[in-house]
């Protein structure tokens, strides 16, 4: 099972809105084949990994392991049941039960009419975390909202606006920790921020020091203070512009979207309607201190450097306890779940 969650892991980022899954065949105590879902749109991990066993008359004599129910219903490909009965495999060990209702044990009961022996909640803890965003969403009818942001150890998030210099970014971690910020990036469905950000620093929001899919971004503009001349606006690719007016803007590249009421919990119900199933929030500080406030947030990654700037924009208060901390070139990363 936890070679299924290694597989499972490399499509981090790219298999929205289907879940992580890996699966493994093994017979007599080995590995016959293996595979993992890639892509939304192309083969299950069941059906990969029943492709790689170069023996199929082996299969109805081994187990099937696979750390998500597998499914039942016809989606874009046929289900995995019908696959795993076709090629009459008498084992199937899994990790956890799919969380849509819709869905939920049905994969199950079928594979067990058919006379298949399935297990269930096989490194369960494990197999629940790898597909967190997946569980939140259906769970919680909203994406899974990680919190990003960087402060010196004098808990300052960006010098204040007077002494910074026009269009300038105050970088407050090392390259490396930038880098892995980039890769975060890619492995979220959306990225947002508030309209402070856009105007102060003029990000990109994209994962140009890793490779990968960007996100989608996604900007939090209630007043539509956005200038046309900033990079978001004049990028080609489209992004989500959220705010309170009745009169929609329209633009032939981005969305303008008008929340009514403009609070947190229209822009997730929007987000759930949308099937954005994970969020990485960046910032700045009022936009944080919001989802902070209302306990809207499943994760939050800090870093803190030990550079100091005396004075500036404070760093949101959060006072939960760290579940992890690493050190990358002098940066503190710390990760908190909630
Ligand atoms: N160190 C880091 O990790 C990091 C990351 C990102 C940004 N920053 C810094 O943070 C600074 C900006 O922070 P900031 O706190 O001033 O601004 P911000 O959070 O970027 O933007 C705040 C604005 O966004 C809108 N907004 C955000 N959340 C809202 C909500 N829940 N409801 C309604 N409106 C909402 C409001 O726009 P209106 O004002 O139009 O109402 C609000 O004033 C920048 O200078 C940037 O350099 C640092």
């Amino acid at each position: 099972m936890q070679r299924c969650l290694d597989l499972a892991q490399h499509a981090l980022g790219d298999t929205y809105p289907n879940p992580l899954v890996g699966s493994v065949i093994v017979y007599q105590n080995q590995i016959i084949g293996e595979g993992w879902h890639q892509k939304s749109g192309e083969p299950h991990a069941e059906v990969n990994a029943i492709a790689s066993v170069a023996d199929k008359t082996l299969l109805p004599k081994s187990t099937l392991y696979v750390n998500l129910e597998p499914c039942a219903h016809f989606g874009k490909t046929p289900p995995c049941t019908q696959i795993i009965k076709d090629y009459q495999i008498p084992r199937v060990k899994i990790g956890s039960i799919d969380p849509n209702p819709k869905v939920a044990g049905k994969g199950v009961q079928l594979l067990e009419s058919w006379g298949c022996q399935v297990t269930h909640g096989i490194l369960k803890k494990e197999a629940d975390f790898l597909n967190r965003r997946f569980f939140t969403f259906h769970q919680k009818k909203r994406p899974y909202l990680i919190l990003k942001w960087a402060q010196t150890a004098d808990r300052f998030i960006a010098p204040s606006r007077s002494v910074k210099k026009k269009s300038s970014v105050f970088w407050i971690t090392t390259t490396q920790s930038r880098q892995k910020v980039h890769r975060w990036r890619s492995e979220e469905y959306a990225i947002l921020v508030g309209v402070q950000t856009v105007i102060d620093d003029n990000p990109q929001l994209t994962t140009r020091d890793w490779k990968g899919t960007d996100p989608l971004r996604l900007v939090l503009d209630p007043n539509l203070r956005m200038p046309k001349n900033t990079s978001l606006y004049k990028d080609n690719t489209t992004s989500y512009f959220f705010h309170q007016h009745s009169k929609i803007p329209s633009h032939e590249v981005h969305r303008y979207i008008s929340l009514e009421p403009f609070n947190l919990k229209s822009l997730l119900d929007f987000c759930y309607k949308e099937e954005i199933q994970s969020i990485i929030v960046e910032g700045g500080q009022k936009t944080l201190q919001g989802f902070i406030d209302q306990n809207l947030w499943d994760e939050a990654r800090v870093f803190r450097s030990e550079k100091k700037l005396n004075n500036g924009i404070s760093a949101p208060i959060f006072n939960e306890e760290a579940t992890r901390t690493e050190f990358i070139n002098g940066d503190q990363l710390s990760f908190y779940f909630n």
